[in-house]
């Protein structure tokens, strides 16, 4: 790994991080089967910064988001905030740092408790990390919070149910802003909204990014929105990133077969596996037993026997000091 001249910027960092998870093994074998949904991932949000991460459905995206908080303890490797390791970190001890990371979802319903208020949701989360003085502070926090998320503030009294999907999620959004937090791992925040829905949400995820200069991780399947929120981008296959730069030069100039394909598919409305099968071959592999060398090999138009399918590739340089990276044994090459 070359040395990172802008270290001071990063705030969340995974460095190397892996996660297997054990799932149910036949009978008669000993060892457990372990999916193996990160396979030692070292990528950086810096401050004030969003990075998209996009892949198939199944590649270890929230898995890799979850890691990023400590939501789940990685199998290997390390997880840093803001400098410092918490990989280890006593849960006592990171409580006053989680108040800095959260997580809004895909889904805003399941993940509201539909016997409390929004004024509770809310309040909650203010009660868990004593950030207001008295119910009068809480009562106008939540006001405020609900003004800035888009929300009129008789919201309060009323019920998740009450409200529509894109509502709900600006609620989800005033859940996590509570608690005054840098980092938020949204994790396909719009993909259950309709689509005329979906562009305010992002408008105000890009309005608060810039008057709280939060940073993001943003995980998306759509290509096109990734485009218009994240500075810079990693794609994500089987456990791996495979690609990742910033969003211009990366969207520009895919340097991986599978970025390509990926971006290919883009320009249909729902770019789903259908358009990505057309442009490369079968499915996505098991992550209980991955292919040899480049996962992608078996799909790969560009594959070369006996390299591709013995070694994994590193994750490298486009051209000496660049930001663009890619792990491929035969890259498609900038113009
Ligand atoms: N708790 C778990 N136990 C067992 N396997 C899991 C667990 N969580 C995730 N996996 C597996 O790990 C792999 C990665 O899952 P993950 O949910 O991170 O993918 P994803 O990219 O977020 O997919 P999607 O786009 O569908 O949300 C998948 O094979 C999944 O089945
Ligand atoms: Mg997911």
């Amino acid at each position: 790994m070359t040395a990172d001249p802008d270290k001071s910027r990063n705030l969340a960092v995974v460095d190397r991080v892996q996660k297997y998870f054990p799932v149910q093994s036949t009978l008669l074998s000993r060892t457990p089967t372990m999916v193996r949904a990160v396979e030692s991932v070292t990528l950086r949000v810096r401050r004030g910064e969003t990075l998209g991460l996009v892949g198939e459905s199944g590649c270890g995206k929230s898995t890799l988001g979850r890691l990023f908080l400590r939501l789940l303890d990685p199998n290997g490797g390390r997880i840093l905030y803001d400098g410092q390791d918490i990989t280890r970190l006593a849960q006592s001890k990171l409580r006053p740092l989680r108040r800095k990371m959260q997580i809004i979802f895909q889904d805003p319903y399941s993940s509201l408790n539909p016997r409390m208020t929004v004024r509770e949701v809310v309040a909650e989360a203010i009660r868990i990390h004593k950030l207001a003085k008295n119910r009068r502070e809480e009562q106008a926090k939540i006001a405020a919070l609900l003004e800035q998320v888009g929300l009129r503030a008789d919201a309060m009294g009323r019920y998740p149910h009450e409200f529509s999907g894109g509502q709900r999620q600006r609620i989800g959004i005033a859940r996590a802003l509570a608690v005054e937090p840098e980092f938020i791992v949204c994790d396909e925040p719009i993909s259950a909204l309709d689509v005329s829905i979906q562009a305010q949400i992002v408008n105000l995820l890009l309005d608060l990014q810039e008057t709280l200069g939060l940073s993001y991780l943003f995980i998306s399947h759509d290509l096109k929105i990734v485009e218009h929120i994240a500075h810079r981008v990693a794609v994500m296959y089987l456990g791996r990133i495979v690609e990742q730069g910033p969003t211009d030069r990366v969207y520009d100039n895919p340097m991986h077969p599978y970025t390509r394909a990926l971006l290919s598919a883009m320009p249909v409305a729902d770019p789903t596996q259908k358009r990505l099968h057309a442009l490369v071959e079968g499915d996505m592999p098991s992550a209980i037993s991955p292919p040899p060398g480049c996962a992608f090999h078996p799909r790969c138009p560009r594959v070369l026997e006996g390299t591709c399918n013995q070694e994994v590739p590193g994750l490298i340089e486009a051209t000496f000091g660049s930001e663009h990276r890619v792990a491929c044994w035969n890259p498609l090459v900038e113009p």
